[in-house]
């Protein structure tokens, strides 16, 4: 796969810490990308200050009102395309992406996930996997599919349960490992470690 156009689309909903690792690690030189915008579908994400304050474009999106999902797509597609972005990044986007979007960014959608996929796809993942005893547990990053958090792993991290863990020491110490894993796995994309299947 041929590298990619290294400006990038940041997609939120929330606190955007990911994006957080993601913009300091552009501004450590760790990572040779620019962000072209972030787009959130909150208006309160924390993450949309995060990235103003990096003095990066950052647009609220209301998914409400704009129709059907893929009319919002098309609104998405087009606020990313407006910035010439190569590689849209999501970020805690807790939205179901259509065709009409991944069909607009062929094998160049990433997601971070709180698990070592494929278990524990889908919402709370941390919660799942703490609520079924798992003595290891991680993140994943992915190339984003027509399948909830099922496509290609490009990069992954465990992170082991320990006897005297709680939820939330569990949980900071998954959150720890996305930060560390999200900006090289993005780098490596960048420079072309596309879908093994694809070629
Ligand atoms: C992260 O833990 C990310 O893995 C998760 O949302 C959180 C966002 O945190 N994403 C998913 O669960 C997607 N299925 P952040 O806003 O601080 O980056």
């Amino acid at each position: 796969m041929k590298a990619l156009n290294r400006r990038l689309g940041v997609l939120i909903s929330g606190r955007g810490t990911n994006l957080q690792a993601i913009i300091d690690a552009i501004s450590n030189r760790q990572l040779d990308a620019t962000i072209g915008v972030v787009i959130s579908n909150r208006a309160k994400a924390d993450g949309l200050r995060r990235a103003r304050d990096a003095g990066i474009k950052a647009i609220y999106l209301d998914h409400r009102s704009h129709g059907d999902r893929e009319t919002y797509d098309r609104m998405l597609v087009s606020e990313l395309q407006a910035q010439n972005v190569g590689l849209v990044c999501l970020s805690g986007f807790m939205r179901l992406l259509t065709p009409v979007f991944l069909d607009a960014f062929p094998n160049a959608v990433l997601n971070i996930h709180p698990s070592l996929l494929p278990a524990f796809p889908g919402l709370d993942a941390q919660r799942q996997a703490w609520e079924h005893g798992v003595k290891v547990t991680g993140a994943t990053v992915h190339f984003v599919t027509a399948d909830l958090d099922a496509g290609p792993i490009v990069s992954q991290a465990s992170v082991p349960v320990c006897d005297d863990d709680t939820f939330d020491t569990m949980a900071a110490r998954i959150l720890e490992e996305e930060h560390r894993i999200y900006p090289k796995a993005i780098a490596r994309v960048l420079d072309g470690a596309g879908i093994p299947s694809l070629g």
